[in-house]
């Protein structure tokens, strides 16, 4: 079976969905994530994009082993200069360098003819060379391009060094019959096409970006790049969980395969929604909570006498649990370690010290508690930023005679404050409480309420976004008690603006 080469890049295509922005610490987070699951490359970022990006890209590649770091750059020479400096302690780090070559983008965004976008390509990628044998160049538009001139630019960057050659459906416009014609009728008139990888890297703008990736490689694309979650510019790109389940469930037809842990899926998805905060859609393909619920009693009772009458994967296969009631409050240190291990988190002493006693707070309140339940409390100390507010207790009253007041109980920047407020629920009260504590005035731009798992003791899951002087970042907090969750969720974006007003 031939390889097929996985390039996530929610690291960077997925950070441009709107309000998806990751910190430091979450990307590097995801990072370790993408070498559990032996994802080949990940795009880290864009860094000449901004300082926050380049160091991002650069902690990265200094520190993260075991796959290969890409860096985007486009065709300038400080962009590469600077994807380099931030990748070259990488192993094997990757420059990709882009330009468009269709007739729209070179005449309206480039205003450039064809001879000039093709002398820039080469002479970028040329320039990317110096640095590393392991050169990506892609062709932005592909897919509404005239073909002959993306053959004559691929066979131009290949003699120049490109060892990988992107051809993205940027727009999501293609359909998988005709992309897969395209891919074929490169790879019959590209003269040095044995000398590099194809790649195809799809947006999902009519919903056809698994079908085109699918289409590609089976009509000789070797790469593909994706997100989890399918997160990504506009309607996203090519769900990584959805192209890597195909390739495995219908290896019969397609006689390739990737080298994905395909068992890392389930968690590394909501690692992603827990980070961006866009949640998965309860109906999504692989990853959504729907996926392998079978809900009409004719499915169940097939499922119940042979699992694979309705099921054409197995739920083990993309690491779901299906037996995840998880320890009680009696549980002690050693088990739960072993318990997150298991889930694919590692933390460190202090770490676990702080999750034990969360978990034992919890589940003093909570009759059962899931995989999930752990999973929140994790989240929210693996990728802790330092805490500036803290909330040591909170009161608060409503009814639907009385006025909401919120008296609340915290630690701003080490010394105790306490104060109380009005507002016209008790969740308004107690961030009017918080904001008056912390002196901070930052705008509630989302504000959503979940539970984790069912039930009426089920913990709520508060997700804010908050923004201050142009910054936006999200919050979370859980808690049985959907007030106190509110509070977290709030001081955590408190916490995390902060945290970057800080580090800036
Ligand atoms: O969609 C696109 O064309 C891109 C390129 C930079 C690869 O993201
Ligand atoms: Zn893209």
């Amino acid at each position: 079976m031939d390889k097929i080469f996985i390039f996530d890049t929610t690291l960077r295509d997925g950070e441009q969905s709107p309000g998806a922005s990751m910190n430091m610490q979450e990307k590097f987070r995801l990072a370790q994530q993408f070498v559990k699951m032996n994802v080949d490359v990940i795009e880290a970022g864009f860094p000449v994009a901004s300082r926050g990006d380049f160091e991002c890209v650069k902690n990265i590649a200094d520190n993260v082993r075991g796959i290969q770091v890409a860096g985007l750059a486009r065709c300038h020479e400080r962009d590469i200069d600077t994807a380099w400096e931030a990748l070259k302690n990488g192993e094997n780090p990757r420059i990709h360098v882009f330009l468009a070559t269709s007739e729209i983008h070179m005449i309206h965004k480039l205003k450039m003819s064809r001879e000039q976008v093709l002398e820039l390509a080469v002479a970028s990628v040329r320039h990317a060379a110096q640095y590393t044998s392991n050169v990506e160049f892609s062709a932005e538009d592909a897919s509404r391009s005239e073909l002959d001139f993306v053959c004559e630019v691929f066979e131009a960057v290949i003699r120049a060094g490109a060892v990988t050659l992107n051809f993205p459906d940027t727009t999501g416009y293609a359909m998988p019959e005709e992309f897969g014609a395209k891919i074929r009728y490169l790879m019959k008139h590209i003269p040095s096409i044995d000398r590099a990888t194809v790649s195809v890297h799809c947006h999902n703008d009519l919903g056809l970006a698994t079908a085109n990736s699918l289409a590609a490689v089976q009509a000789g694309a070797r790469q593909v790049e994706c997100t989890i979650n399918g997160i990504g510019e506009r309607a996203g790109n090519t769900a990584m969980e959805e192209i890597v389940m195909a390739l495995r469930t219908r290896a019969d037809l397609l006689d390739v395969a990737t080298e994905v842990v395909t068992e890392q899926i389930s968690v590394t998805s909501r690692m992603v929604s827990t980070i961006t905060g866009m949640q998965v859609q309860p109906n999504k393909a692989i990853v959504g909570a729907n996926a392998f619920a079978h809900e009409s009693g004719i499915h169940q009772d097939g499922i119940l006498k042979e699992r694979t009458t309705y099921e054409i994967m197995n739920p083990c296969d993309i690491g779901l649990n299906q037996n995840n009631l998880v320890l009680g409050k009696h549980s002690g240190r050693h088990a739960l370690h072993e318990k997150i291990k298991a889930m694919g988190y590692t933390v460190n002493d202090e770490q676990l010290s702080r999750v034990l006693e969360r978990f034992k707070a919890v589940a003093d309140v909570k009759k059962e508690m899931f995989d999930e339940d752990l999973e929140a409390i994790l989240m929210d100390e693996v990728l802790r930023v330092p805490v500036s507010y803290e909330l040591l207790s909170l009161g608060a009253m409503s009814g639907s005679k009385t006025l909401p007041t919120s008296a609340v109980l915290m630690r701003v920047n080490g010394k105790e404050a306490r104060g109380c407020a009005l507002g016209v629920g008790p969740i308004d009260a107690t961030f009017r409480a918080i904001a008056q504590l912390t002196g901070t005035s930052s705008k509630l731009l989302y504000f959503a309420v979940s539970s984790i798992t069912g039930g009426t003791d089920a913990q709520g899951e508060v997700m804010v976004r908050i923004e201050d002087n142009g910054t936006v970042v999200l919050g979370k907090g859980a808690d049985p008690d959907i007030v106190t969750a509110a509070a977290k969720a709030y001081l955590n974006g408190l916490n995390r603006l902060q945290y970057l007003k800080n580090s800036k």
